[in-house]
């Protein structure tokens, strides 16, 4: 998929004040700091859509950017970051389950992963939570430039193993990396696939 328009639409603290137009969209969460708002860039090709930093806490709303007018990319906040304090960490879980759960024009969920890192309990747990509620989701490993290319498919096997523990039937998974685009067209594939068939 080509993508020829990306447009930055709002950014708000609550769903139910985001666009109710019933145009499918597609989110991308998971830990601070995963790369979140950096996929988003590499995929719409436009460098500064999504805000990204080094610091993790960047993205505090739910931010929705209009892709060739048919179609929404979803920035989310990052849950799992501590340093935020307390009730701080608990605005941002029910702004990211009430999304999650009431939002009807959510087509998928991208849930993020850094490849380097071996299965984390909030994360599994955040998984759990997507299939007892039937999200629909996929699984999108990050920052695949910072391994070296022959432990790719490997330290990305080890982590679905481990995620057979927990489910019957693995998720779709795409392998990525915002900084060598690698996995860009698959992903756009996989949501211009998903739009046909609406
Ligand atoms: P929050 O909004 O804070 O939850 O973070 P985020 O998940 O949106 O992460 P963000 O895109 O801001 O990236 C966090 C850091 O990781 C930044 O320093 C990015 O440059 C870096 N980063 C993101 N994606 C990649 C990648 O594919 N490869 C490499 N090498 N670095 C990446
Ligand atoms: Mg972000």
């Amino acid at each position: 998929m080509n993508i020829t328009s990306a447009t930055y639409v709002g950014s708000k603290p609550h769903h139910t004040q985001c666009p109710n137009d019933g145009r499918p969209e597609y989110a991308f969460i998971g830990r601070s700091n995963v790369g979140k708002s950096s996929l988003i860039n590499a995929l719409t090709g436009r460098k500064n859509l999504a805000l990204t930093s080094a610091t993790p806490g960047k993205t505090m709303c739910i931010n929705h950017f209009l892709i060739n007018n048919k179609w929404y990319i979803v920035d989310l906040p990052g849950y799992g970051y501590a340093q935020r304090g307390k009730s701080a960490m608990e605005k941002l879980k029910t702004m990211i389950s009430s999304y999650v759960l009431e939002r009807e024009q959510l087509t998928c969920l991208f849930v993020l992963i850094d490849i380097r890192h071996d299965p984390q309990k909030v994360d599994l747990a955040f998984l759990h939570f997507l299939g007892s509620h039937g999200v629909p989701f996929a699984i999108v490993f990050t920052k695949a430039d910072k391994l070296p290319p022959s432990k790719v498919k490997t330290t990305a096997n080890k982590y679905l193993e481990a995620l057979k523990e927990d489910w019957e039937e693995l998720p779709t998974y795409f392998i990525t990396s915002a900084t060598n685009k690698l996995g860009r067209d698959e992903l756009l594939d996989y949501i211009e696939n998903i739009n046909k068939n609406l």
